[in-house]
C-alpha cells in the first residue's frame, strides 16, 4: 500500500509571514505522523525561507515552476538548479494554468521535465483536459497526447521518482469535483497507458494524484479509490485549518 501523497498548491497567495506561520504549524501537525507523505507548493519568493522551517522534517517543498533552461538570458525565470539549492525536492510542471494562461506547449513542458530530472528535482507533471474536450469525448485523447508529449524520449530508469498530477481543468478553481469514479477511470487510463510505455511494474508503483476542486468534505472519498494515490489542493490549502482537515480525513481509517 501507498501511503498517501496530498500536496497544497499555493499558486499566487499569502504573504510571507502567513506562509511562515503555515509551514511552523503544518512541521509541528505532521511530526511522527508517517502514514503519510505531504507537501507544499509556495510561491518561489518564499521558498528559501520554508525550505529552512520544514528541513528534517517529512513535508516536502516544491516549487510551482522552472524554467526549461539550464541557466542564461531569461529575465524574470527561475531554474530547476535555483530551486534545488534552496531546498525543494519537487517541481509542479505544465499545471493547467502554466499550460492555459501562459500558453506552455508539451514539448516545452517536456524539456522542462528533463531538466528537472537532470539536476535530482521530482517532477510534478500534471495533465488534465477541459470541459470542451471531455464534452466532445476527447478526455483519454487528450490525457494521452500529454503523457506522450511531457514524457517523450525520457527512459524508464531517469522516470522513478515521477509523480503524475490529474487535474481536469473544468475542475480547478470552480467547485466541480470530478466523481471519484470518474476520476478513478481516468487515473486507470493513465496507469495503462504508462504501463504501455514503460511496463506494468513501473506503473504500479507510479503515484498519481487527483486534483480538482479538493476539499475536506471530499477528501476521503477521492482517496478511498483505488486508481487515486494522493491529491493536489489548490484553493482548500491556502489557509492551514482547511489543509489539516484535507490530511486528517485522509489518514483517518
Ligand atoms: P483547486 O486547484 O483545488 O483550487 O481546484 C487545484 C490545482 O490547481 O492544483
Amino acid at each position: 500500500m501507498k501511503k498517501p501523497f496530498i500536496v497544497g498548491n499555493w499558486k499566487m497567495n499569502l504573504t510571507l509571514k502567513q506562509g511562515v506561520e503555515f509551514a511552523g504549524l503544518l512541521k509541528n501537525s505532521l511530526y511522527g505522523k508517517r502514514e503519510i507523505i505531504c507537501g507544499i507548493c509556495p510561491p518561489f519568493v518564499f521558498l528559501k525561507e520554508i525550505c529552512k522551517i520544514l528541513e528534517d522534517c517529512n513535508v516536502c517543498v516544491a516549487a510551482q515552476n522552472i524554467h526549461s533552461e539550464r541557466n542564461g538570458a531569461y529575465t524574470g525565470e527561475i531554474s530547476a538548479l535555483m530551486v534545488k539549492e534552496v531546498g525543494c525536492t519537487h517541481v509542479l510542471i505544465g499545471h493547467s494554468e502554466r499550460r492555459h494562461i501562459f500558453h506552455e506547449t508539451d514539448s516545452f513542458i517536456n524539456a522542462k521535465i528533463k531538466m528537472a530530472l537532470s539536476v535530482t528535482l521530482k517532477p510534478i507533471f500534471c495533465i488534465g483536459e477541459t470541459l470542451e474536450e471531455r464534452e466532445s469525448g476527447r478526455t483519454k485523447e487528450v490525457i494521452q497526447n500529454q503523457l506522450k508529449g511531457g514524457l517523450h524520449d525520457i527512459r524508464a530508469d531517469r522516470l522513478k521518482e515521477l509523480v503524475i498530477a490529474y487535474e481536469p481543468v473544468w475542475a480547478i478553481g470552480t467547485g466541480k469535483t470530478a466523481l471519484p469514479g470518474q476520476a478513478n477511470e481516468v487515473h486507470a487510463f493513465i496507469r495503462n497507458t504508462v504501463a504501455d510505455a514503460y511496463g506494468k511494474d513501473f506503473a504500479t508503483s507510479l503515484y498519481i494524484q487527483y486534483g480538482g476542486s479538493v476539499k475536506p468534505e471530499n477528501a476521503k472519498e477521492l482517496m478511498a479509490q483505488p486508481e487515486i494515490d494522493g491529491l493536489l489542493v489548490g484553493g482548500a490549502s491556502i489557509t492551514f485549518e482547511s489543509f489539516l482537515k484535507i490530511i486528517e480525513a485522509v489518514s483517518k481509517d
